[in-house]
């Protein structure tokens, strides 16, 4: 079996930024963009503060698999859907951690997202941590997230009340953030409490973009072009690491216990020795899952949220049906049970729209754990990989039809789904390393939703167009809207 570039012996894949020329033999039948330039590749007309959106561009341009050359590495991307179902098959292929997921290893080491495959500290974790999303979990969680939800309306109602327009993705990142300090962790970070993000906030929002921004500058370059950056970046790092052993320590002392039988993530993390083998999570492994799961916990979530309201104050047609749909089956009652949650189908076929159309985790790359061919087309060697580009796999007219641009939550609804080839809705990843709070966000997102359908009538701003900022996550920028406070329906008994 050929490998890239250790002796065949070693079954540990080669770490590093593995350059496409390296494992696929017949990369010149990939097409690249024209205007190639020697040494630094393709980078005119790039802009490096939008990768993603870059690559939709040209991928558009140039096809379902094609790649992207800057300062000497190169990139597959694929974003075809019968190349992406391929790449789900994981009998072939596994989850590639490089690029930006590579670039937070300083901040999250093997925590969960950005563990190597082989690490055995990914299996221990998942383990341990798998049962704090199950069903019992998730009911116990649903107090804490109506708790949260209750913030932010009153945050909410105070801003009507005086006539001003509420920052959306600001809001939701308060939101989401202490949905997942509380019902992981039993902390508060009091996001409601100040006017500005929570240093917690902007130290994740720097090392995210740090992270971005170094997939686009050649490494001999990096020193000179990233110092100050680099400096900025260590600080962040040190004040999550800070704010993380603050919180750890603090739950040692015994502060911020849940009360319920089933413990939280962060009891897990600290109490819970692994079913078969008995093994633990080590302090500086608990650090990496705790910094891990403050981030991926929330960020993504927020900006599904804020896509998925954009989109609903642009279509009146469809928030009418999801609020219908809410009154109908919560009623009037303040506090929705955990179980009526997944009963608002239609409101969730919205929150997959949105995240069909801007998949807030925008990519995943994926390698090939055996010499294989890609769609039955392309060779690739043992270890090398491609990016699915799941911003534009959600938009093949292959599977979404000759309009995918258009925003219609009935793509989801379930003879839609049944008649579409799988694999082509991948906004949590796939396979054994997809998603570990796919759930969690569903529910959590579904239930903030409903609430606020209920209670206010949105109006996006006069001339509002969407502009969707990258920093590894997605997210619309400068996104605001009017509310209406709504009177209550009181259902009969
Ligand atoms: C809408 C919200 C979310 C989206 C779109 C999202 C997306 C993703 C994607 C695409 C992956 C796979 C990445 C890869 O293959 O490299 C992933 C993994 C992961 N996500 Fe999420 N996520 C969301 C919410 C959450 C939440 C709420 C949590 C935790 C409470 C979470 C924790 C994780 C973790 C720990 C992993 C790594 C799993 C592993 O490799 O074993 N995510 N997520």
């Amino acid at each position: 079996m050929a490998q890239l570039t250790r002796p065949a012996t070693d079954s540990t894949p080669a770490k590093g930024f593995r350059s496409a020329e390296l494992g696929w033999p017949e990369l010149d039948r990939i097409p690249h963009p024209p205007r190639r330039l020697p040494l630094i590749g393709d980078v005119l007309g790039a802009n490096v503060r939008t990768p993603v959106q870059d690559s939709m561009r040209i991928g558009r341009q140039l096809g379902p698999v094609f790649r992207r050359k800057a300062f000497g590495n190169e990139i597959v991307f694929v974003w075809g859907a019968r190349y992406a179902a391929d790449l789900a098959d994981e009998s072939r292929f596994a989850k590639h951690v490089g690029l930006g997921v590579a670039n937070l290893r300083p901040v999250a080491g093997d925590g969960l997202f950005t563990a190597y495959n082989h690490e055995p500290n990914w299996q221990l974790a998942h383990d341990v941590l798998a049962p704090g999303f199950g069903r019992d979990a998730m009911a116990g969680y649903h107090p804490l997230m109506l708790d949260v939800a209750g913030r932010l309306m009153a945050a909410w109602d105070a801003r009507e009340a005086a006539g001003e327009a509420v920052d959306v993705p600001g809001d939701m990142t308060k939101l989401t953030l202490e949905t997942i300090a509380r019902t992981g962790f039993g902390h508060d970070f009091g996001s409601f409490e100040r006017e500005r993000p929570h240093p917690f906030v902007s130290a994740m929002v720097g090392t995210l973009s740090f992270a971005q921004r170094r997939n686009v500058v050649p490494p001999a370059l990096a020193p000179l072009l990233l110092r100050g950056a680099e400096r900025r970046n260590a600080a962040d790092m040190a004040y999550l690491n800070r704010t993380v052993d603050e919180v750890v320590a603090a739950r040692r002392a015994g502060a911020g216990r849940p009360t319920g039988a089933q413990g939280d993530l962060l009891d897990r993390m600290l109490e819970v020795a692994h079913p078969d083998t008995g093994e633990r999570l080590s302090p500086e492994n608990i650090r990496r899952q705790v910094i891990t799961f403050l981030v991926a916990g929330h960020e993504t979530t927020s900006g599904a949220l804020s896509f998925a309201l954009h989109y609903l104050a642009h279509h009146p047609d469809v928030l009418a049906k999801a609020r219908e749909e809410v009154e109908r089956v919560w009623g009037d009652t303040d506090e929705p049970a955990y179980e009526q949650v997944a009963k608002l189908r239609y409101l969730r076929r919205v929150l997959d729209e949105a995240l069909r159309l801007w998949p807030t985790a925008p990519a995943f790359a994926r390698e090939a754990t055996v010499d294989t061919t890609l769609g039955g087309t392309h060779p690739m060697r043992r270890g090398a990989w491609a990016l699915v580009l799941t911003s534009l796999l959600h938009r093949d007219p292959e599977a979404w039809g000759e309009d995918p641009e258009a925003f219609d939550p009935d793509r989801f609804a379930p003879a839609a789904v049944r008649s579409r080839a799988p694999h082509v809705f991948k906004p949590f990843g796939t396979g054994a390393r997809a998603c570990i709070g796919r759930q969690f966000a569903l529910h959590e997102a579904t239930l903030v939703l409903g609430l606020l359908l209920r209670r206010y009538d949105l109006h996006p701003e006069p001339g509002y167009r969407l502009r969707v900022v990258e920093r590894l996550t997605l997210m619309p920028e400068g996104l605001r809207l009017n509310l209406g406070r709504r009177a209550r329906v009181r259902t009969a008994d």
